[in-house]
């Protein structure tokens, strides 16, 4: 019984743990003045121009520069929320953190450097 309840609370430790350096990955990179070379373009390469690019399978719609992103914005702000027009990725979505930043840019009227 005592083993069962030292690996209940090892484990919990463990898993509390995790929880706590992926916050702080998050919030490390997180700023409230975002722009598109320090913040925005990373967000795209991580989890976008695989698909999303000249070579990719949607080379029609890239996302590869700051002129391509601000064409798409609102677009990618819908898709990145991913309620009402699809969700993008495809494989689910980022962290809100990361879509904050993004709104954020927006927001702050699309800051290049
Ligand atoms: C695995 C491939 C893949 C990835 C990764 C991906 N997309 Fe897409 N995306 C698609 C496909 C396929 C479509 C077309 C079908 C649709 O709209 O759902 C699309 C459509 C879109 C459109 C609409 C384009 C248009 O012509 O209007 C936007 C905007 C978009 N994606 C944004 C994003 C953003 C932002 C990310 C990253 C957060 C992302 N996508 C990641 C495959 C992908």
């Amino acid at each position: 019984m005592k083993t069962i309840r030292v690996f209940f609370l090892t484990a919990v430790v463990v898993v509390l743990g995790a929880c706590e350096s992926n916050t702080y990955e998050e919030v490390s990179g997180y700023t409230d003045t975002p722009t598109y070379e320090a913040n925005i373009k990373r967000i795209m390469t991580a989890h976008c121009t695989s698909c999303h690019s000249v070579n990719g399978t949607e080379s029609g719609s890239p996302l590869e520069t700051y002129d391509d992103v601000v064409a798409y914005a609102e677009s990618i702000a819908c898709k990145m929320d991913g309620q009402e027009c699809g969700i993008m990725p495809p494989s689910g979505r980022i962290p809100q953190g990361q879509i904050d930043m993004f709104n954020l840019w927006i927001a702050q009227g699309y800051v290049q450097q």
